[in-house]
């Protein structure tokens, strides 16, 4: 196969749902099809379980497990499909924003009795402000949930989509029927009255056929005729190019539990779905069809293992080959790497590979050479755009608890924030160090690992911060910014990265700032040109 056709046949994407909605059965489900997997529960077992909220070493147990799940890979139709992993669990939403860095198209899972939640509406926004091609599922209609139509306002008004119907449910709940395949003008029947497998699937050339009415009855035929009417009447016909311009969204339904619909859904995807597109990086546009390798990491993930220490970063392939044992390189150090055993990823495993393409996903084994957001190549400096931090939510000075240790415990918390697991910010007044995590649950998590993995021990301190806010460089002669700077010195800090960033301690406070100081751009994400 060539080069070309290595690139055209691969789809790579993430499933994003609030919890519960059914992320992890449509997984399963599409790795069943895929033939990746003989039995459903393969991937369930690696899920983050909802009894283990309070539980951090058990989450971090099954995050390791879960190394292998990060990417799941498998052929279907030719296709090579990779699914990446992206953690529901709310305290892990950075993992997930990081994610969205590496995938070329999404499917956003809706419950039908639940409708849009609060982690979809964060999740489709960073897609959204991506231009990210996405596709919605709404599941379980097995059950009694909102109606069709109500579900679709929903899609347009909270989460600002533009979508249009490409399939249409008969009924719900008790007496769901079956769906009309908008895309495919046809008809699947939901058979059998424990409804926990589709038993037999008719296909119908023509709504209009007067078959229908025997099947599925005079009023819900009557239904579904003027259902589809209303559809063809308030909603725009698909337009792959607008999809694929992140402008329109299409949206199937089913029942992912039941089997049901989701071959539909994923026979549409292959067709429509984008292969790798063109990732833009500080200094250029680059293509996945260049020659010359390029990639960037999103994800870094620690081997549990106290004797095997070593990490897995995972890069996503955005232009020419990977090989195995050919020298890359490093471009934030400046030094070329080589790679003995690049693993790629399929179904639940993992194995060594020696050529990977544009769209794959490779982990690396790693000794502490790489952060989030380093890149490889064969020697050109390419920056790659695109991976930002968010503003934390909670905040603490980290202090050191164990003096003879101290070297441990930076070189800890060094490589920790490096994997991403928390934000770093080193105030200016008096170089305290203060850690922001999205979830409270992090603290613990670090403390157990900093422990655990580099013998050094910590406290936390309260540090009431509302909001960090990236601050926007400006002329140091600027007597505006220099006044911000020497009033607001208190609450000034550095992230990782040496950008300033402004812990403001309440709304008020941060509202105050900005009428005092128009001049000075505050943001709340790290990347803001
Ligand atoms: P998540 O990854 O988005 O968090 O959701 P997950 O797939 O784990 O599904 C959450 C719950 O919803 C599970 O039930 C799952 O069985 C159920 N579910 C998923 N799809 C459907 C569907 O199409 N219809 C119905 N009726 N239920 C569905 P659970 O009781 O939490 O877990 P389990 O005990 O079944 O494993």
């Amino acid at each position: 196969m060539s080069f070309k056709d290595e690139i055209q046949r691969r789809r790579t994407f993430g499933i994003i749902s609030h919890p519960d909605a059914g992320k992890t059965t449509l997984t399963e489900k599409l790795l069943l099809f895929g033939g990746a997997i003989q039995e459903a529960g393969a991937v369930k077992n690696n899920k983050i379980k909802k009894t283990a909220t309070s539980d951090f070493m058990e989450i971090e147990r099954q995050r390791g497990i879960s190394v292998a799940t990060s990417v799941l890979a498998f052929i279907y139709k030719d296709k090579k499909i990779n699914i990446l992993d992206t953690p529901g669990h709310k305290d892990f939403a950075e993992d997930t924003f990081r994610t969205l860095t590496a995938v070329d198209s999404v499917i956003v899972v809706v419950d039908v009795a639940k409708g849009v939640e609060e982690q979809t509406v964060k999740l489709v926004e960073v897609c959204r402000m991506r231009s990210i091609p996405m596709i919605v599922f709404i599941n379980k209609l097995d059950r009694e949930g909102r109606d069709a139509f109500d579900l679709l306002d929903d899609l347009e008004q909270k989460l600002g989509l533009a979508v249009t119907p490409l399939s249409f449910p008969i009924g719900m709940g008790y007496d769901f029927k079956g769906i009309y395949n908008i895309y495919e003008k046809n008809i699947n029947l939901f058979s059998g009255d424990s409804k926990k497998n589709i038993e037999e699937t008719i296909a119908f050339d023509s709504i209009e056929s007067p078959e229908l009415e025997q099947i599925i009855g005079n009023s819900a035929a009557e239904e579904l005729r003027d259902n589809l009417e209303l559809v063809r009447g308030v909603y725009p016909d698909f337009d792959k190019k607008s999809y694929l311009a992140g402008t329109q969204q299409p949206v199937f339904f089913g029942s992912a539990l039941n089997n049901f619909g989701v071959r539909e859904l994923l026979d549409c995807f292959i067709e429509i779905a984008p292969s790798p597109r063109p990732k833009k990086a500080e200094e250029r546009l680059v293509d996945a069809g260049e020659k010359e390798m390029s990639g960037f990491v999103f994800k870094i993930h620690a081997n549990m293992d106290p004797k095997h220490r070593d990490r897995l970063a995972f890069i996503k392939i955005v232009s020419g080959t990977f090989e195995r044992n050919k020298p890359y390189l490093h471009v934030r150090n400046g030094k070329k790497l080589k790679f003995s055993s690049p693993n790629a990823f399929f179904a639940e495993k993992k194995e060594i590979v020696d050529i990977s393409y544009p769209g794959d996903i490779v982990g690396l084994h790693d000794t502490g050479n790489f952060k989030i957001g380093d890149t490889l190549t064969e020697g050109e400096e390419l920056h790659y755009k695109g991976i930002p931090s968010f503003s934390p939510e909670h905040f603490r000075y980290i202090n050191n608890a164990d003096p003879m240790k101290s070297k441990q415990l930076y070189k800890g918390i060094d490589q920790l924030m490096d994997e991403g697991v928390a934000q770093l910010f080193t105030l200016e007044m008096n170089g305290r160090k203060v850690i922001g995590t999205v979830g409270a649950l992090q603290f613990e998590v670090i403390q157990y690992r900093l422990e655990h993995e580099y013998g050094a021990k910590c406290t936390y301190e309260n540090f009431p911060v509302f909001k960090a806010c990236w601050v926007e460089p400006s002329d140091p002669k600027n007597d505006e910014f220099k006044e911000f700077k020497r009033v607001k010195q208190k609450f000034l800090a550095k992230d990782k990265r040496n950008q300033l960033v402004f812990l403001a301690d309440s709304q008020f406070s941060l509202q105050m700032t900005q009428q005092k100081y128009p001049s000075v751009k505050l943001h709340f994400v790290s990347e803001f040109n």
